[in-house]
């Protein structure tokens, strides 16, 4: 039981670690939750015209996922699976911003990369092809998110594809302002300020 809640708790802090928000301030552009969907993530901190900055932030936004999972799972794959989810629930809730954290979908591919990495290409095919096609960086995710865990689960990852159910319902919970504008034709399209 210590060795789980360790990884629960090395999985937390550094998922909580709001690097949108780290990375736009060091730059000198404010609070990025003061723009655009107000949201701490990648797709808004391109909302700031730096592309590099949010390239960076979807970077780090990842591979804080990757990690924790990757270094918890030296002590197997449950222990993988604790950090993963706790790293993804660090990243939507942390405690330093009063639990106003992100939507976490460069988490999920972090994640993804640290427990299951031959369904990182899978899932960048389906996002790149989506947002190619609608411009939505949210929908693409949306979409890519639902895939997944069918995707894990047939291709025999059955404790892992439970984990990425879990988290794509919880990232389109997330989602659910996106989800309203997308249906309310209202969304803003990678590359608007929105
Ligand atoms: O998945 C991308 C996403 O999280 C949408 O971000 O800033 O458009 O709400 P945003």
């Amino acid at each position: 039981l210590p060795a789980t809640l360790l990884c629960l708790a090395f999985g937390y802090l550094l998922g909580s670690i709001p690097f949108g928000l780290i990375l736009t301030r060091m730059a000198g552009l404010g609070d990025v939750r003061k723009i655009g969907s107000g949201n701490i993530g990648a797709t808004n901190v391109l909302r700031t015209g730096n592309k590099k900055l949010a390239a960076a932030t979807l970077l780090l936004d990842a591979l804080k996922g990757t990690a924790a999972a990757a270094i918890a799972s030296l002590w197997g794959v449950e222990a993988g699976i604790a950090a993963g989810l706790a790293a993804f629930l660090g990243h939507l809730f942390p405690v330093w911003l009063s639990f106003k954290g992100g939507k976490g979908v460069a988490t999920y591919i972090g994640i993804l990369l640290g427990l299951a990495p031959l369904m990182v290409p899978a899932f960048a095919a389906i996002w790149l092809a989506s947002a190619k096609i609608t411009r939505y960086s949210s929908l693409s995710a949306l979409v890519a998110t639902a895939i997944m865990p069918i995707a894990l689960y047939v291709t025999g990852y059955g404790k892992i594809a439970l984990l990425f159910a879990l988290m794509t319902v919880i990232t389109w919970i997330k989602h659910r302002a996106n989800i309203q504008r997308l249906l309310s034709g209202t969304e803003s399209r990678i590359g608007e300020k929105g």
